[in-house]
């Protein structure tokens, strides 16, 4: 049965590099929280016919923000991608279908207060932490709030002046780190997120000492990633936040 959507309208379009792009939209989707994903796609060719193909992506957009945003990456057709060739052919004014709900946990109300929030991201894991940020209450939860963006080259670091003017606003509150591993960027990190908690790196970098007893993580982005972080976290003490055995990790994997 194909699934059910509505449909939205591209108005807007930016092209961070040949792979990454993100699609701005209009589309009477519910009301939904900072952190949630909705899905996306379009009707493709498929063995039974033209039917809606969607997958989902992170609301990059807060709540009372419009249009609707989000940011994607091509996956080539060559190596498995079927939706996100057919959202990157998008133009301003195509049609995109929508699901009408958003969903998802990794949000404020499911994290518990801490002292520092760290939101560690790689590639368009990025997208969540630009919508919670938007919203208050991160800012009424957390005193510091860090925000590690990782990806291969400077040119995929979308977001950043955003997240820059966001430290200005909140008077230095917010910390942003930007890791680039595969070409040299003169202030960003080199290496990989687990690896720069492991040695200490990112501690030294922001300032902020990372402990069970003062933080909370969000990680989102590459599987691989969040799998690492959490072993490297948990060495340090941290736990999985569950509703009913509160922690200190809340995780998104994309894929
Ligand atoms: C909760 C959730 C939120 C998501 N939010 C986003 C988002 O905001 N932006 C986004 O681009 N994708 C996001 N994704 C992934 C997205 O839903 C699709 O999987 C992706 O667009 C590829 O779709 P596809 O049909 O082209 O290929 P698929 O058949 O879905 O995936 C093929 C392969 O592509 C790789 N891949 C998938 N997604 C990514 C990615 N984001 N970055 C790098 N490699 C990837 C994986 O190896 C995967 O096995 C999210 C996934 C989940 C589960
Ligand atoms: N980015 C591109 O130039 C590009 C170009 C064409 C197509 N694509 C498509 O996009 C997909 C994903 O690209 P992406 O760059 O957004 O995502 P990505 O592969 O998840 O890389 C983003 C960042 O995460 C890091 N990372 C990867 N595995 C990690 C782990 N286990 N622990 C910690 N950090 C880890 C990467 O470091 P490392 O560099 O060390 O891996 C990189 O800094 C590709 O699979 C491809 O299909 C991307």
């Amino acid at each position: 049965m194909s699934e059910k959507f509505i449909e939205g309208r591209i108005v807007g379009r930016v092209d961070y590099t040949d792979s990454l792009f993100s699609l701005r939209f209009d589309a009477p989707l519910d009301p939904f929280v900072a952190g949630q994903y909705c899905r996306a796609g379009l009707i493709l060719p498929g063995a039974r016919g033209a039917e809606v193909a969607m997958r989902p992506y992170s609301m990059v957009n807060a709540p009372d923000q419009h249009p609707h945003e989000i940011l994607l990456t091509l996956v080539p057709q060559a190596v498995g991608g079927i939706v996100s060739p057919a959202l990157h052919q998008l133009r301003v004014g195509d049609a995109i279908c929508i699901g009408p709900r958003a969903n998802g946990f990794f949000s404020m109300p499911e994290v518990p207060d801490a002292e520092v929030l760290w939101c560690l991201a790689t590639g368009t894991g990025i997208g969540p932490f630009m919508s919670i940020l938007h919203t208050a209450a991160p800012w009424q939860k957390f005193r510091r709030i860090v925000v590690v963006h990782a990806v291969r080259y400077a040119a995929e670091l979308a977001y950043r002046s955003a997240f820059e003017l966001l430290s200005q606003k909140h008077n230095g509150a917010l910390t942003y780190v930007p890791f680039v591993s595969r070409e040299a960027a003169p202030d960003a990190l080199s290496g990989r997120i687990p690896a720069a908690i492991a040695d200490g790196r990112l501690e030294a970098r922001v300032g902020i000492t990372l402990t069970p007893e003062n933080s909370h993580c969000m990680l989102c982005g590459n599987p691989q990633m969040v799998t690492d972080t959490m072993v490297t976290l948990e060495s340090k003490g941290l736990r999985k936040h569950r509703r009913r055995t509160p922690g200190q990790i809340t995780t998104e994997a994309y894929w």
